[in-house]
């Protein structure tokens, strides 16, 4: 049995279709059902819906054999015993440092200010800055990172943006992109090995649908 983890939201609606492409399609819709373990047309296939930041986990650790995350989790993750096959194209975004439209942004970094910084992707915002020669406090937050500007509990934000919408709403402007983020294909290292004739040719299929 090959157990495929993904996560409802953001990536969730561009994967199906890959899914699709690869001639493997979920018995019912995940998005309208609380159910957490899915049978396939394909009797050895199974999809189970985790969080976004958990794929990497379940995929580590044997709960799945493959998963599919976005860059912004698997740089905050730095797994060892995952391997990573192939870049989707799909869920792409940018990480951007915002703040608010009244922050002078470019003189804090001139003048190498210390700041506040109010993220999840704490990694990703230390190795920005530490390049830069930029102290900054980190402020770990979950969610809804664009409370903290407004309500004085940082002076800037690390966070991912597609519309633009989510920033316009709060009064927020992006200053700086961190990098680039698309979602990945993930594969736990031993399955690969294990279960090498029914993985390579599934990653195969994979990557002739990526555009
Ligand atoms: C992300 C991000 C922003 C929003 C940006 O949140 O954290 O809040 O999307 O999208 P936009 O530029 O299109 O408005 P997501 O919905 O992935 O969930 P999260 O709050 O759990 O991070």
């Amino acid at each position: 049995m090959i157990t495929i983890a993904l996560s409802k939201g953001r990536i969730f609606t561009e994967t199906m279709p890959i899914l699709k492409a690869a001639g493997i399609e979920c018995s019912e819709n995940p998005e309208s059902s609380r159910k957490l373990v899915f049978n396939t047309n394909k009797e050895n296939i199974q999809i189970i819906i985790v969080r976004a930041s958990d794929v990497p986990t379940y995929v580590e650790c044997g709960g799945a054999d493959i998963g599919i995350a976005g860059k912004d989790v698997l740089d905050e993750y730095m797994g060892v015993g995952i391997y990573y096959p192939l870049d989707l194209n799909i869920g792409k975004c940018k990480m951007m440092v915002a703040c608010k439209k009244d922050f002078n942004y470019l003189d804090a970094m001139k003048n190498k200010k210390r700041l506040k910084v109010a993220t999840k992707y704490t990694n990703a915002a230390s190795e920005f800055f530490a390049k830069k020669g930029i102290h900054i406090d980190l402020i770990k937050l979950y969610g809804s990172m664009e409370l903290a500007p407004i309500v004085g509990l940082a002076d800037i934000i690390v966070d991912l943006v597609s519309s633009g919408k989510t920033l316009a709403a709060n009064n927020l402007i992006p200053v700086e992109e961190v990098s680039s983020i698309t979602s990945r294909l993930i594969v736990n290292k031993a399955s690969l090995k294990l279960n090498n004739k029914l993985l390579k040719p599934m990653i195969k299929k994979f990557s002739q649908s990526v555009s």
